[in-house]
Parts: structure tokens; sequence; C-alpha cells
């Protein structure tokens, strides 16, 4: 299918339309309609309507061969999912490490020892750039024919300037050749490297690689992964001011293992996202709430290594403007699926679907500070939208194990399966 699409025959679509990000009463609402039909134009959403009007309004260009019409025969169709918090390009794997965590030794334990995120370090080094490519390209190919249409994705599997840039090319060339958009965060602050002074480190990444990676214009973002066993606050600090500087955006990896500061400096310094959260006090719950920082959860992260899921209800309550996201990584939470993201948002964290949705749309796209252009289906937004198997969105969380989607349309492209 080429050209400007007339999407019909929908049982309904769930909008998620903004402004986002939502938050409190609003996130439980998917902005679910019946009856209407979507005409694209040029990649962007020209209306979205009831479908008698539209088809009335488009029966020229239908003749003429310049709309072409595609019936979804009644099934759902949902925004593309905007995966906020990913590390998907990595070479080699960790099994050997998911079995010894089973087997009693902790996250924490193995990268204390040099394991842990640090193997993985060594692998990507020794991959390359062809080699991270070759490695990573099927496993966006294999989030996209889970939903997902726009991911961040995170460096900081390198730990030296050349191999940091390495990997943020690798992710600007993926970005490049689709069919996913990819959104860059340098995350140089991963971990320490093996023999280095984490304060050295610190400074090495904030006045060293930070320059050359804003003047290279790699990056969107900056994160630091700021908890005990990683960097403290005010290295984190250090780093994030000069991220500032560079005119980049600001996320932090916060309260995974413990609660040490990050989520109060994360607020102060107005970052668009902070991730993870896990062990948020009630009180940084109320400062997320009375902030404009989208909290980005990854129930995948919490379900894996046992550390107990986020809590969204609270944070939901509050008013925090939650999202959802995988994690993607080969330590924590390897896996590309947003629909299993959202069975664990409902049945871990007690989120509702249509919560579970708005978090992984809307409220990603909030999160990387593109809500203006993707993450919902309103006229002059992209037209990045799902045509689920189901008739009913619900089924995103509730049918388990098999994916729910049967197409992907991205920038009105058919890009995954068939209608
Ligand atoms: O978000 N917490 C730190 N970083 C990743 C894990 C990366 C890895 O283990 O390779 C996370 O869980
Ligand atoms: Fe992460």
């Amino acid at each position: 299918v080429t050209g400007d699409l007339l999407i019909t025959g929908a049982s309904h679509v769930a909008t998620c339309a903004g402004p986002g990000p939502r938050r409190g009463a609003a996130l439980d609402d998917a902005g679910v309609r019946e009856g209407v039909a979507i005409r694209t134009a040029s990649g962007l959403i020209a209306a979205i309507g009831p479908e008698a009007e539209l088809r009335a309004a488009a029966r020229e260009d239908l003749a003429a061969g310049r709309l072409t019409e595609l019936s979804v025969g009644g099934r759902a169709i949902v925004p593309g999912f905007v995966d906020a918090h990913t590390h998907a390009v990595f070479a080699g794997n960790r099994a050997r490490e998911f079995e010894m965590r089973l087997r009693g030794r902790t996250y924490l334990e193995i990268l204390e020892a040099g394991g842990g995120i640090l193997d993985t370090v060594d692998r990507v080094r020794a991959a390359g750039h062809a080699g991270l490519l070759a490695e990573s390209a099927p496993r966006l190919a294999r989030m996209l024919a889970l939903g997902t249409t726009t991911a961040e994705v995170k460096s900081g599997y390198g730990l030296s300037l050349e191999s940091e840039l390495t990997m943020l090319e690798v992710i600007r060339d993926l970005d490049r050749t689709g069919p996913l958009a990819l959104v860059p965060t340098f995350l140089g602050a991963h971990a320490c490297p093996r023999g280095a002074d984490r304060d050295a480190y610190a400074r090495e990444v904030a006045q060293v690689m930070m320059p050359r990676v804003a003047s290279r214009g790699l990056a969107r973002f900056v994160d630091v992964f700021c908890d005990a066993g990683a960097f403290d606050v005010a290295q984190a600090r250090l780093i994030l001011d000069s991220a500032r500087a560079h005119g980049l955006g600001l996320k932090l990896h916060a309260d995974e293992i413990k609660s040490i500061g990050a989520t109060p400096l994360g607020v102060e310094l107005g970052c668009t996202s902070l991730d993870h959260l896990e062990k948020t006090t009630p009180e940084d719950v109320r400062r997320l709430a009375d902030s404009r920082t989208v909290a980005v959860l990854l129930p995948g992260t919490a379900f894996v290594l046992a550390l107990g899921f986020p809590p969204a209800r609270a944070m939901i309550e509050a008013g925090v403007a939650v999202a959802l996201a995988t994690d993607c990584n080969p330590g924590s939470c390897y896996t590309e699926s947003m629909p299993l993201i959202q069975m664990l948002a409902c049945c871990g964290m007690r989120m509702t679907p249509a919560e579970a949705l708005v978090a992984s749309t809307i409220n990603g796209a909030a999160a990387l500070g593109i809500a203006d252009r993707c993450g919902s289906l309103e006229p002059g937004k992209q037209a990045d939208l799902l045509v689920l198997e189901s008739a009913d969105f619900r089924e995103i969380a509730y049918h388990f194990g098999p994916s729910p989607v049967r197409a992907v349309i991205r920038a009105g492209k058919l890009v995954h399966g068939e209608v």
C-alpha cells in the first residue's frame, strides 16, 4: 500500500488525544471513539472523524486513485507505542548472569565484581560499529513488530569517548534506515569503567565527552545512573549541569536500587523524565506530582530483578505524569515488548488498560519532549498507528504471550504485517 490512506472499518480508535502528558483521572481516558475513520496525508493524520463524513469528502480522491482505502475489518486501532527508555543497542547477551541471579547473586554484586554492565561494555567495544549495527537492527525490527514506532535509545556500553561516539553513531544510523524513529540519549555515566576513579570519570563525562557529543549533534538527552553502586548526586549534578549548558535535555535513572536523592535533584534541575522509581519515597512522589517531570516506570525491570514494583497507584492518585517503557537491555530486562510491559503495569501495579495505553503512547512521547508530534491520533500528528488483532484495545494487556499487533503503520506507510 502506498500513498495517502483512508483507514476504515475499525471497531474503535483509542486516540489517546493530548495534550500530553495526561495525569490523574485523565490518564484513565484513552480517548476511545467508535465509528470513525482516519485520513492520512504525506505521513501525517489529516482528519479523524465519522466514517461516512470522511468517505463522502474523499469520494473524488478515492475514485481518482489519489487515496487508498484500507479497511481493518472490525479491529481496534491505537497509536504506535513510544518506548521512552531503552538500551536496545548492545552486543552479546548475559544469559550466564541471568542464571547467576536466579541462584542468588544480586544485580549490584555482579556489577561491583566487574560484570553486569561492564560485561556488555567488553562485547560492545569488540563488536565495533558494524557488529553493533548488525546485532541491533533485528532487535529494533522485533520492537516494531510488537507495536513500537518511536523508541529512545541510550549509549552507555562504551564508557570511553571513542566507543560512546560509536554507539551514538549506530543509533543515528539505525534511525536513518528506519523503520523506527529513534531518540538518542548520551548515558556516558552508566557505570564506572574498570580501574577508573569514579569522580575523575564523572568529570571526564561532563567536561570531555559532553562537548564532543553535543557538537556533533549525536544526542538529544543526557542520562545518569544515579543510585547506590553507581553515580552519586554530586556526580550526577555535575554531568547534568554540563548537559544543560550544552543545550541537551535531562534524564536520570533514579531510585532503582535505593533512594539516594536522585528524585529531588532531578525535579530541581527540571529533568524531562525520571526513570525507574521503584524505591521512591512518598515525599518524592509529591515532589514529582508538583513538577512537570514525567515518571517513566519500567515494570519489566522491577519484575525481573524482584525489586518490588514502583508505587504507580500512589503516583497516579497524587497527579504524577506516569509513562511506561521496556528498559530493553541485556541485564535487567531483556524484552522488546511494550504489550508485555502493559500487562505487567496492569497486573503488577494495578493500572487500568487505558492508563497503561496512555502511559505507553502520549505520556511516553511527553517523556521524550515530542508529544506535539506523536503519541496520539489527532490531526497534524504523525500517522503512527497499530491495527490490533482484537476488536478491543484492552486485549493488549489482557491477552499476553502472542503479539496483539496485526499491522503497523508508521508515518502513513504500512511497515509491518498486513490488514
Ligand atoms: O536501566 N540500571 C542501570 N541500567 C540498566 C541496566 C543495564 C544493564 O544491566 O545492562 C537499567 O536497568
Ligand atoms: Fe535503564
